[in-house]
C-alpha cells in the first residue's frame, strides 16, 4: 500500500534517502550528504511516499509561504514510475500554498518531465498563461 505523509527531515533515514536519490541517477546529491541532508531540513515543506515501509518517493517545496513556492526534487524509484505517485507526491506538497499564486521549477529539457509537469498545471516560462515571462538561471 502506498502512503503519501508530510514529514520533518529527521523522519527520513539518510542510507533510504541514499537509495532512492541513487535510483534516479542523481548522485550530484548523494556524493554531498551533508548537503542533502541540510537541503531538507531547510525546506519548507518536505514529502515522502513509502509503499509500504519503503521510500519510493519525495518531494520538497522551498517558499516564503506568501508570494512564491518552488517545486523542488520530485523523484519516484524506476520501480514504481507510472502509478500516479509522482503526482500525488506534488499535490501533497503544493496543498499549503493554493494561494500562492508564484510557482514555480527548474527541470531537464526532456519530454517526459514536459508531460510531467504539464499535467500538473505547469506551463513554460516563455508560453505562460498572462503573457509569456522570461526565465534566467545561475549556477555557482
Ligand atoms: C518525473 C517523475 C517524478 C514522474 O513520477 P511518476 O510517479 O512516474 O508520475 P505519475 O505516474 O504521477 O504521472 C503523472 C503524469 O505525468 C506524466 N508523465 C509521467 N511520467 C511520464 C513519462 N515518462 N512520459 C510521459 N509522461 C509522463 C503523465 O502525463 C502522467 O499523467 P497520466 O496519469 O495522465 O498518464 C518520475 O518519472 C521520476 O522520478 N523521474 C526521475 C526524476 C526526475 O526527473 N524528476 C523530475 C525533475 S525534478
Amino acid at each position: 500500500m502506498t502512503t503519501i505523509d508530510v514529514v520533518t527531515s529527521d523522519q527520513v533515514d539518510i542510507d533510504e534517502l541514499i537509495e532512492l536519490y541513487d535510483s534516479v541517477g542523481w548522485s550530484v546529491y548523494t556524493r554531498d550528504v551533508g548537503t542533502l541532508r541540510r537541503a531538507l531540513a531547510g525546506s519548507s515543506t518536505l514529502v515522502i511516499a513509502r509503499d509500504s515501509a519503503v521510500l519510493i518517493g519525495l518531494a520538497r517545496v522551498v517558499s516564503d509561504n506568501a508570494t512564491i513556492c518552488y517545486l523542488q526534487d520530485v523523484l519516484v524509484k524506476p520501480s514504481h514510475q507510472g502509478h500516479g505517485v509522482g503526482r500525488a507526491l506534488v499535490q501533497a506538497a503544493l496543498e499549503p500554498y493554493a494561494t500562492v499564486r508564484q510557482k514555480v521549477l527548474l527541470t531537464d529539457n526532456e519530454p517526459a518531465q514536459r508531460r510531467f509537469y504539464e499535467s500538473l498545471g505547469y506551463s513554460e516560462a516563455a508560453v505562460a498563461a498572462g503573457g509569456p515571462l522570461r526565465a534566467f538561471v545561475r549556477f555557482d
